[in-house]
C-alpha cells in the first residue's frame, strides 16, 4: 500500500505535485491551499478531486501520512509542529523558521514523535552537488580550500512578508550547496551588512541591510565558507551560484545564469616552472538518472526542477518513511543550516563579531 500525501500551498507547491504523482510508492496525492481558486487551477491542472481548503482538515484525516507544506515562510514552523503533533510525516520548504527557539521545538517534536521531518532543499540536491560530493568524498577532486556560495534576487513586489527580511535568514540556498558538498557543520560566523533599507522597510523585521556577507568556520573541517546574500537594492541578474576550490580540482557554477558552469584542472607547469596553467572545462555533470525512479527520470531535467533537486528531495522523502528511516535533510540538519543564517545576521547586527552558530543532536 502506497502512501497519501497532500501538498499544502499550492504556487511553488504547484510544481511538486506531479512529482508525488509519478512517484512509484505514493498512491494518493491531497491538494491543499486556503484559496479556492487556486484548488480549482492546480485541481484541474494535475485531475486531483481531492482538495482541501483548510491544512487542519488534512491533519485531522487519518488516511494522510504525510504533508509538504509550501505555504508562505512564517507559517512554517507553526505548521510543522501541528503536522507532526496530528501524527502526519512532514516535508518543508526552505525556510523552515524564522526564530532559534521554533528549531529546537521542531527538532524536539521531531524526536518526541518519532515521524519523518525533512527540509526540502533544493540547493542540496542539484546535479554538481551530488556529483562533487561524489568526488570529494572519493578524493578525486582534491583537498577543498575555499567554498562561495551566493544568491541575489531582487525581491521588490513580492508578498509583504519578504520586505525588510533579514538576508542572511534566507540564505540556505547559498550554504546549502557547500554544507551538502563537504558534509560538515558551520561552528562560527562573523558576517557584515550592507547598504542600508529605507526605515519604513527597516522597521518591519529590525533588519537594516538590503545585503549581508558571512565568512564561516566549520566544526572539524578546515575549509572557510564565504556567502553572500541579498534581497533588495542590489541592480545584478538574480542567481543561486557556488565554487569550491581544491589542490586538484575547481568548480565554479557561473556568477550569472548567463555564465557556463566550469570545472577547472591543472595544466602544464608554466613558463620557468612558476605557477601551472589552468585547464577550465564546460561543466556537465555525469549521469544521474539513477538517483530517482524511473517514473521520476523524465523530470530531472526539467528548467523548474532546480537541476534534479526537486525530484530527488521528493524521492529522498517518501523512500525515508517507506523505509522508517531518518531523511537525509533532517530535523537536525534543517535545524544547523537555518540557525546558521541566524548567527550571521546576529553577527552583522554586532558589526561583524564572532558568533557561534548553535549545535543542535
Ligand atoms: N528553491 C526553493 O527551495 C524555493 C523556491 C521558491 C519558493 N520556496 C519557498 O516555498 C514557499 C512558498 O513560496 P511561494 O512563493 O509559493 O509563496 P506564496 O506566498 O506565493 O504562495 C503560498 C501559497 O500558500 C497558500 N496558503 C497561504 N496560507 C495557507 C494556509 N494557512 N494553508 C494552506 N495554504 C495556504 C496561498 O494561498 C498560496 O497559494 C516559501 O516558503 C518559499 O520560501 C522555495
Amino acid at each position: 500500500m502506497g502512501l497519501t500525501v497532500a501538498v499544502a500551498g499550492l504556487n511553488f507547491g504547484e510544481l511538486w505535485v506531479p512529482l508525488y504523482q509519478l512517484h512509484p510508492d505514493v498512491d494518493r496525492v491531497v491538494l491543499c491551499d486556503a484559496s479556492v481558486e487556486t484548488l480549482e487551477r492546480v485541481g484541474a491542472s494535475t485531475g486531483i478531486a481531492d482538495r482541501a481548503q483548510s491544512l487542519d482538515d488534512v491533519l485531522a484525516d487519518p488516511r494522510i501520512d504525510a504533508v509538504h507544506l509550501l505555504t508562505p515562510l512564517q507559517l512554517h514552523a507553526e505548521q510543522t509542529l501541528a503536522a507532526l503533533h496530528a501524527g502526519k510525516h512532514c516535508a518543508v520548504a526552505v525556510t523552515p523558521a524564522l526564530e532559534l527557539d521554533q528549531l529546537h521545538q521542531i527538532v524536539k517534536a521531531q524526536q518526541d514523535t518519532g515521524l519523518n521531518y525533512m527540509m526540502m532543499e533544493t540547493g542540496a540536491y542539484s546535479d554538481p552537488v551530488v556529483h562533487l560530493r561524489a568526488e570529494i568524498d572519493s578524493g578525486a577532486f582534491g583537498n577543498v580550500t575555499f567554498g562561495r556560495g551566493e544568491h541575489h534576487q531582487d525581491m521588490e513586489g513580492w508578498p509583504g512578508y519578504w520586505v525588510g527580511l533579514p538576508p542572511m535568514w534566507y540564505s540556505i540556498h547559498a550554504l546549502a550547496p557547500l554544507l551538502a558538498i563537504l558534509g560538515a557543520r558551520p561552528a562560527t560566523v562573523r558576517a557584515l551588512g550592507s547598504g542600508r533599507l529605507p526605515s519604513d522597510r527597516e522597521a518591519k523585521w529590525g533588519n537594516p541591510y538590503p545585503l549581508e556577507t558571512a565568512l564561516y568556520e566549520l566544526e572539524d573541517n578546515p575549509v572557510t565558507l564565504e556567502v553572500t546574500r541579498s534581497m533588495f537594492q542590489t541592480t545584478r541578474s538574480p542567481i543561486e551560484s557556488f565554487s569550491v576550490w581544491g589542490d586538484r580540482h575547481g568548480f565554479d557554477s557561473g556568477r550569472t545564469n548567463d555564465e557556463t558552469a566550469l570545472f577547472y584542472s591543472w595544466g602544464a607547469p608554466g613558463p620557468g616552472g612558476r605557477g601551472r596553467t589552468v585547464i577550465a572545462e564546460p561543466y556537465s555533470p555525469p549521469e544521474l538518472s539513477w538517483t530517482v525512479p524511473e517514473e521520476l527520470r523524465p523530470t530531472l531535467a526539467l528548467p523548474q526542477n532546480y537541476n534534479g533537486a526537486s525530484p530527488r528531495l521528493v524521492h529522498e522523502f517518501v523512500r525515508s518513511i517507506v523505509e522508517s528511516r531518518r531523511p537525509a535533510l533532517d530535523a537536525v540538519v534543517a535545524a544547523q543550516w537555518t540557525a546558521a543564517g541566524f548567527a550571521a545576521h546576529e553577527s552583522a547586527l554586532q558589526g561583524g563579531a564572532v558568533v557561534e552558530v548553535p549545535s543542535f543532536t
